[in-house]
């Protein structure tokens, strides 16, 4: 048998490229490859990139560049770009970048050891199609590995919102929905293989209409007790939610449905309906706070997060400032902040744009409130007990660490539980990033 190639990924973006990636790998692993975590012994080098924001994208052309050195001292060495960049510019980096032998776009990963052989023949290879058949069919015979306690499984691809800012309904197309039998079968298959955690994944997860078994399209919530019943899965979550799909069954299942966490992410964006209307969001500020009205009645005791982009073109500090009450009102446990970006082919890409100084003093001052709240979230858990799913040792000897139901990281000192392991935990002191606690029960 010949040796075993190489394959190293790097990986950029959302979970759903993390999700890709795994996918990527064990489809590489049936051509002959392995994984490896650095690119300098690689037989292959795949980034699986991002393009949300400019920075995010122009970090793909540095990366090649260092890769220079390598392929120049091994021209045998493939490299190859994954995902949104690959999507969007396709040809254009193989132009740029010379080097590159193959692209490919996020649709397109079962093709990959076809491109990979064309590379090996010494043509360039690029795919970049949506095509019609399911590139997670033909992902779905997978080598069964180990898997630690908490894994992504992809439900929902893809956007039809357009949200004027937005490269994602461009870089990954219209909105599909996996069907419900295949996403029970991969979590029965994650959860015999060790996960005890699955994060369900979809740039519209809440959009979620998959194939029932019943012939008719089942909603999120109603595939969410589907894996409720999965014996040995013990906690649900998912991400990421659009707050005009938050349907009254999911916002039920927050309250009734034990293994869902209770933890939301729920991007706003921002608490100005001028900007909202031109972001083309399709809500209010008032509609979202009403919505987190109804969610924290169903389950008071929810943590929430968003994303927010300051600096959105046309944004006056009276705009900005209707940001900032909103999250005075809302007060997230986390959230993430971004200056607004140009994208090409985006429409608010064509708009007067703010001056950088601007978008970059906003962020601050968001960023300081977020960070208050967090603060106040975070150190309200002193006393409480939650319980915590332990996914590595800690720095210290004899330390475990895990995540919280409200997705904290707490470490816990002579812990005696397992990788994999829930216990219910008393937090006892609250850090600068995590939580102390101890062991009550296991
Ligand atoms: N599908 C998700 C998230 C998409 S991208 C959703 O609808 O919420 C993740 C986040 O990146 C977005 O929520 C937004 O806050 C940010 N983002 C997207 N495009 C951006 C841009 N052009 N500039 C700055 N931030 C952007
Ligand atoms: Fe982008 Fe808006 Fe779709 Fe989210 S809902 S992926 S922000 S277009
Ligand atoms: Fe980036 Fe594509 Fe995800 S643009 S955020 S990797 S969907």
């Amino acid at each position: 048998m010949s040796k075993a190639k190489r394959l190293y990924i790097k990986t950029y973006g959302c979970q759903m490229n993390v999700y890709d990636s795994e996918r990527m790998a064990e489809a590489m692993g049936g051509a002959g490859y392995v994984e490896t975590d650095t690119p300098d012994d690689a037989d292959m080098i795949l980034l699986n990139t991002c393009h949300i924001r400019e920075k995010a994208a122009e970090k793909v052309y540095s990366e090649l560049g260092r890769f220079k050195g390598l392929k120049e001292a091994k021209p045998d060495l493939k490299i190859g770009v994954a995902g949104c960049v690959a999507q969007a510019e396709g040809q254009e980096i193989m132009r740029r970048q010379p080097m590159v032998d193959l692209v490919v776009g996020p649709q397109s990963y079962h093709r990959l050891p076809e491109l990979e052989a064309k590379t090996q023949e010494g043509a360039k290879a690029l795919d970049t199609e949506f095509p019609v058949d399911d590139k997670f069919d033909t992902l779905r015979h997978r080598p069964k590995a180990k898997r630690g306690p908490t894994a992504f499984l992809t439900v929902q691809e893809g956007c039809d919102k357009f949200c004027a800012f937005c490269v994602v309904p461009y870089t990954r197309g219209a909105e599909v929905s996996r069907p419900v039998g295949r996403i029970v079968e991969e979590a029965q298959d994650l959860v015999e293989r060790g996960v005890r955690e699955i994060t369900l994944l979809g740039q519209n997860v809440n959009a979620y209409h998959g194939a029932g078994p019943d012939g008719v399209d089942w909603s999120l919530a109603k595939l969410i007790w589907e894996l409720d019943k999965v014996d040995g899965l013990e906690r649900i979550r998912f991400t990421t939610s659009h707050p005009n799909d938050m349907t009254d069954d999911l916002i039920e299942a927050h309250g009734a449905c034990a293994k869902l966490m209770p933890y939301l992410h729920l991007p706003v964006q921002s608490g100005s309906d001028r900007i909202l209307k031109r972001m083309n969001r399709s809500h209010t500020a008032e509609s979202y706070l009403r919505l987190i009205e109804r969610i924290r009645a169903a389950r008071p005791d929810i943590v929430l997060s968003g994303d927010f982009i300051v600096g959105f073109p046309e944004e006056s500090e009276q705009d900005f400032q209707d940001t900032i009450d909103l999250i005075e009102e809302v007060k997230y446990g986390y959230a993430y902040s971004f200056k607004y970006s140009t994208r090409p082919g985006t429409p608010a890409a064509e708009r007067d744009q703010l001056p950088e100084d601007v978008k970059t003093e906003r962020l601050h001052r968001l960023q300081a409130r977020i960070t208050h709240h967090q603060r106040i979230i975070q150190d309200d858990m002193v006393g409480r007990t939650v319980s915590v799913l332990f996914e590595k040792p800690g720095r210290l000897p004899g330390q475990m660490v895990g995540k919280s139901d409200y997705l904290h990281a707490v470490h816990v000192a002579d812990a005696d539980v397992g990788i994999g392991q829930l216990a219910q935990v008393e937090i006892i002191e609250s850090g600068s990033n995590s939580l102390a606690g101890r062991i009550v029960s296991k």
